[in-house]
């Protein structure tokens, strides 16, 4: 079942989220429901808390389809960065709660992740590339966190006005 995302400004973004102990099935298919509605925006990646639930989940698939790579959704419960390169990358960012906006933003190249998967198995992987900055992007959601957080205040607060402006354009064409 799709999902609706939450726009920025919204403070249940903002939130750190509680881990998850216990892998029922209710969060198995909400992790389905993560996957379906990240694939739907179209996105490759999306926390729990921009679906307004406050759990520490994320899914993310980032095979580049344009380069034949096969789909690979992975879902993320408890995920933590373990260990990560002195080397550092940038990409443009942007995120499906921030529609329309793009940002140069500053990252460890390399990640060890561990996190366990949907059968509660533990597991660990190396991520670089696009694949380390979506996974990094995702897990900072979990903390209440935002691409935008990284950029100087003045190109935050403009994003956010429009952001602002967004959905209450929004909120008019649903009333
Ligand atoms: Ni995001």
């Amino acid at each position: 079942m799709k999902r609706p995302i939450l726009i920025h400004p919204d403070p249940r973004l903002k939130k750190v989220c509680a881990p998850v102990d216990d892998l029922s099935d209710e969060l198995r298919s909400l992790s389905d429901d993560m996957l379906e509605t990240m694939y739907a925006a179209p996105g490759i990646g999306l926390a729990a808390p921009q679906i307004g639930v406050l759990s520490r989940l994320i899914a993310l698939d980032c095979a580049k389809k344009d380069d034949g790579d096969d789909p690979r959704p992975l879902v993320m419960f408890n995920p933590q960065v373990v260990a990560s390169s002195d080397e550092r990358n940038v990409y443009e960012e942007g995120c499906l709660s921030i529609p329309d906006q793009y940002a140069d933003v500053e990252r460890p190249k390399v990640v060890d992740v561990e996190w366990l998967d949907r059968d509660g198995k533990l597991r660990r992987e190396t991520f670089d590339g696009l694949w380390a900055t979506c996974v990094q992007h995702e897990i900072d959601h979990l903390d209440g966190k935002l691409f935008i957080d990284y950029l100087k205040p003045l190109r935050r607060q403009m994003i956010t006005r429009k952001m602002v402006k967004l959905k209450k354009e929004r909120a008019r064409e649903k009333a």
